[in-house]
């Protein structure tokens, strides 16, 4: 009766993952456009919120001896270098407020670190960022705002030679021919028509502070929103009437 399918409402009310979805920020952008810096703004804005951030990267399928061998023939710029499935298993568990552990992987042996992981906790906020996370559609569909980092390639070029040869173990020669042969062709066919699916497009990166301001504006908007149905959840069921 009544009674018992109002316990039952009041139930999933009080359950965390009906109370809490998390809030899903992809931020995607071409190799060294400034991606992370970006991401750290945004977390160190929203101090005052979980904020947990997930890197595409740490879904890189680790090379097999023979692939090693020769792995300046490798496309590590197209999306089958990624193990989307483990991604999106990831992503769905944290979307139910459950605790994960993602790989970690090691770019100076292309491989995955076998005895280790990083533990993320459920949290308000998860930014999932890297190159590709707006190519396949059921990684786009997890997230409720959709940001690209745009940078000149001339930029980022000299930004990925400096990072690469400092702290990825490669020289320049072979940072430059990997660039030709994979990187720039593979942001061409795949990361640059994936730019159309973002709901925000910030030039510059992690230099433009007036876009990182607008962006955690309108997050803590939507966390407002989330904590009122939190709390009031017949004033959200109310404004939900409203709108239609
Ligand atoms: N890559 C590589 N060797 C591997 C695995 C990946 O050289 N074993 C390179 C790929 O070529 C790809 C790049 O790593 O282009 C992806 O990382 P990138 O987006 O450049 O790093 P972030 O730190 O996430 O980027 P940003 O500088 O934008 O923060």
């Amino acid at each position: 009766g009544t009674a018992s399918s109002s316990s039952a409402e009041a139930a999933e009310l009080a359950s965390p993952s009906a109370l809490r979805q998390p809030f899903v920020i992809g931020v995607s952008g071409g190799t060294a456009s400034g991606k992370t810096t970006v991401c750290d703004m945004i977390i160190q804005q929203l101090h005052d919120h979980r904020v947990v951030l997930v890197n595409q990267d740490s879904f890189y399928r680790g090379l097999t001896a023979e692939e090693s061998a020769h792995a300046q023939d490798y496309n590590f710029d197209h999306p089958d270098a990624f193990d989307t499935e483990q991604l999106l298993e990831c992503m769905g568990q944290l979307k139910r407020a459950q605790p994960v552990n993602v790989p970690i992987y090691d770019f100076k042996n292309h491989r995955r670190c076998s005895e280790s992981f990083r533990k993320v906790n459920a949290s308000d906020v998860i930014i999932l960022e890297g190159i590709l996370v707006f190519h396949d559609q059921r990684v786009r569909n997890l997230m409720d705002m959709k940001i690209f980092v745009d940078t000149d390639a001339d930029i980022r070029l000299a930004r990925r030679i400096r990072r690469d040869t400092v702290e990825r173990g490669r020289d320049v020669s072979s940072v430059l021919d990997q660039y030709g042969r994979f990187v720039k062709p593979a942001f061409d066919d795949f990361v640059l028509p994936s730019k159309k699916y973002a709901d925000v497009i910030i030039p510059r990166g992690g230099d433009n502070h007036v876009a990182i301001d607008l962006i955690v504006q309108h997050i803590r908007t939507k966390l407002g929103q989330h904590d009122l149905c939190k709390i009031f959840p017949n004033v959200y069921v109310v404004q939900s009437t409203f709108q239609i």
